[in-house]
């Protein structure tokens, strides 16, 4: 593929860009995939302005804030937001991942969590037999609702009296977006959706979900699709995901299923993902699907492939669909050539792999070339029309 920038182009592309490190290994994998950055805009030919914006634990106990009215108008004024993860031992759990990451895939009305699992070729994965032609999926999570935002309560809590209930809340509206996604997704690729749940057990959200899919499939007939129950899903993910291509599913199902197909790509250091703004109101928002690692904070133990893969999604979204490739195939590259994926045995710290995908970049030796970065792009322009 030509790169835009490589003739000498007349302008310089620039895109706005809200870094958000985080907590714990945020930080570290975020910085190194800034290096990739910096190696994908000098080959590339485009820049960014990038503003820290200083959200997670140490910003909460020193000033008591969460996500503030202040901070969203900041983040607005982007055009992209790279997300390293958030929460902390210091601090009760529950505070800053619902008070910062969801209220910003909230706020930010980022409708669907993308999160492919992909196994590159030569990366061991811990799934006996497994190889790259019988890996390479797409999870549609719906990102607004379900049981993240079904309210709740607790009486006499500490007591054997105790009472706490946890709703989920399903709107047609939420479902139909994310699933009329999944459809056109599929649409571009190998043109099948899966909708995965519980309908077994939650007979109300399951018959909305299931109806919602009945009803854009038939708009949708060149798109074969089929149910799987939640449960059964961690079965087939690991034994046969190649009967996959899109799976489309609720807010918390989607969220365990990734960090099993996490596994299926080597380990969650390796997973990506992308909180997706559809109708152009917010910025959109990449991260990998780890969390800030408290086990490993600290030590440069962080593999970083999981935020160079989400800063190339992240790419494809602003249209830079050149580097994007670029980064996803030095990110493959590298991650081929680790002894281990994560740990002292990695064969390199957090911030020295960034430097070797950062020249990874730079070289454009032969990588895997992976079209989910163009079928992105496709669908939001799709959706723009
Ligand atoms: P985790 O994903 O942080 O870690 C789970 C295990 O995977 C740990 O052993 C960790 O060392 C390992 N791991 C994670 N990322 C890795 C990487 N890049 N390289 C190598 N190994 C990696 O999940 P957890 O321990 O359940 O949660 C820790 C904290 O992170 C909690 O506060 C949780 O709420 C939060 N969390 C945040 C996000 C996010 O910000 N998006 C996601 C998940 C969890
Ligand atoms: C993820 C995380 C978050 C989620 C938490 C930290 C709120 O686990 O991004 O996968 O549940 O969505
Ligand atoms: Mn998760």
């Amino acid at each position: 593929m030509e790169s835009p920038g490589a003739a000498g182009a007349a302008e310089t592309r620039s895109h706005r860009l809200a870094v958000i490190g985080g907590d714990g290994i945020g930080p570290e994998v975020t910085a190194a995939a800034l290096t990739v950055l910096d190696a994908a805009e000098a080959r590339f030919g485009f820049t960014t302005e990038r503003t820290d914006v200083p959200l997670g634990a140490d910003n909460y106990l020193d000033t008591g804030e969460l996500l503030t009215p202040e901070a969203v108008e900041l983040l607005r004024g982007h055009d992209t937001i790279l997300f390293g993860a958030i929460g902390s031992p210091r601090v009760t759990p529950g505070i800053l991942e619902r008070g910062v990451i969801l209220a910003l895939r909230a706020e930010l009305r980022q409708a669907i969590n993308l999160r492919p699992v992909r196994l590159y070729p030569g990366v061991p994965t811990p799934i006996a037999g497994l190889t790259p032609e019988r890996c390479d999926l797409v999870v549609v999570r719906e990102n607004s609702e379900g049981s993240y935002v079904g309210g709740g309560s607790t009486v006499h809590r500490g007591t054997p009296g105790a009472v706490a209930t946890q709703g989920s809340t399903n709107t047609w509206y939420a479902v139909h977006r994310a699933v009329d996604f999944a459809f056109r997704l599929a649409q571009q690729r190998r043109r099948r959706v899966t909708l995965c749940h519980k309908t077994n057990v939650l007979v109300e959200a399951g018959a909305l979900w299931s109806d919602v899919v009945e009803e854009v499939a038939a708009r949708f007939p060149d798109v074969e699709h089929d149910y799987v129950h939640v449960d059964a899903m961690c079965m087939h993910l690991p034994v046969s995901p190649e009967r996959f291509d899109v799976v489309v599913t609720d807010n918390l199902f989607g969220d365990i299923i990734t960090d099993l197909g996490a596994v299926l790509q080597g380990g969650l250091g390796v997973a990506a993902s992308g909180n997706l703004n559809l109708d152009g109101s917010a910025p959109s928002m990449f991260e990998p699907v780890h969390g800030s690692a408290p086990d490993i904070a600290g030590r440069g133990w962080a593999n970083p492939a999981g935020a160079a893969l989400s800063l190339a999604l992240c790419l494809a979204s602003l249209g830079e669909g050149d580097a994007a490739a670029a980064v996803e195939s030095a990110t493959a590259r590298v991650l081929a050539e680790l002894p281990e994926l994560s740990g002292a045995g990695m064969g390199g710290s957090t911030a020295e792999l960034g430097e070797r995908i950062a020249a990874a970049v730079q070289d454009s030796g032969e990588g895997v070339q992976s079209s989910l970065m163009t079928q992105l792009a496709a669908v939001q322009a799709g959706l723009r029309d």
